[in-house]
């Protein structure tokens, strides 16, 4: 959906825009093609090593973009540093991005073993091991819950402390293992695997990702000109409706008008080539 995102947002050259989930720049990529000349594009990533693989497909545009190593929940701090007050459009492409999940060190797939981490930005100190290893029963089973939408969260955390009563649990392997045995046989066959849940539970709340998505989506509205744009592509449900409440909320203030009355989202072609676009629901404001 790169097209349709950026397309969304109306850009021009000369606009001051803000990728605030840069990644490797594919989107800030295409939006640095129609800002300039003129343009300065701000790619903000919470992972370190996000801008260095960013920073190596944008050197063509050198010169026209700053990549800012911070969580978009400190929008303000990060905009100060640039010195920039008010944008000219905003994209923010949530979750985790194929370069982390194909990292197999960080622990954020069920495809591979390592050590149990998830931390988009590892300078953070809590990680998925101190989550799994140390967390009382009653908040694994309430975190499970709510993040991951489980409904099996009470037997899944049951099974984590049992399992952990014995020794910890260090691995992506060990962790699927145990979740595995307390309910991979209800899980049908062949849909999602029983793990599946689990994981997105762990990561959203490792990096307090629904925390984040509040405030940065709130900052970037405040940060937006008039008649600027911002469009948020979002992955799963939790994420989906705190976006359209905020931007419904922005409306009734008039803050913002509601350019995708339903969210958009991928074509058929492109959710069979690319199944991890499956999920997402892409939503546009601007500023009114
Ligand atoms: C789906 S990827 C973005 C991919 C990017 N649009 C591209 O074209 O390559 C999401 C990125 O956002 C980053 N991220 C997620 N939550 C963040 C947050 N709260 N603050 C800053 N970066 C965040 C992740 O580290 C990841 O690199």
């Amino acid at each position: 959906m790169i097209g349709e995102a950026v397309g969304s947002l109306n850009l021009k050259p000369g606009f001051v825009v803000l990728d605030a989930t840069v990644g490797g720049g594919g989107h800030a990529k295409e939006m640095l093609g129609k800002i300039l000349p003129g343009g300065m594009l701000i790619g903000m990533d919470a992972d370190e090593n996000a801008l260095k693989i960013a920073e190596d497909n944008l050197k063509y545009f050198q010169g026209s973009f700053r990549l800012i190593n911070s969580n978009f929940r400190d929008l303000d701090e990060a905009l100060a540093k640039a010195g920039i007050n008010f944008l000219d459009a905003v994209l923010m492409d949530l979750g985790i991005s194929s370069y982390q999940i194909e990292d197999a060190s960080r622990g954020f797939s069920i495809k591979f073993d390592a050590r149990l981490d998830m931390r988009m930005d590892p300078a953070q100190t809590l990680s998925a091991y101190e989550l799994v290893n140390k967390y009382k029963e009653k908040d694994l089973a309430q975190i499970i819950r709510t993040f991951g939408e489980e409904r099996f969260y009470r037997r899944i955390a049951g099974a984590i402390i049992e399992a952990r009563r014995k020794r910890p649990i260090e691995t992506t392997r060990e962790l699927t293992g145990v979740i595995h045995r307390a309910v991979g046989s209800r899980y049908k066959r062949g849909r999602i695997d029983p793990a599946t849940r689990t994981f997105q539970a762990f990561r959203i709340f490792v990096n307090d990702e629904l925390g984040a998505l509040e405030k940065g989506l709130r900052k970037s509205i405040e940060r937006l000109k008039v008649g600027a744009r911002i469009c948020v592509i979002s992955f799963h449900s939790l994420e989906d409706r705190i976006v359209k409440n905020m931007f419904r909320e922005s409306s009734k203030i008039g803050l913002v008008r509601i350019i995708t009355k339903k969210p958009l989202v991928p074509s058929r072609e492109e959710a069979i080539s690319n199944p991890r676009s499956r999920s997402a629901k892409l939503r546009v404001a601007e500023r009114a």
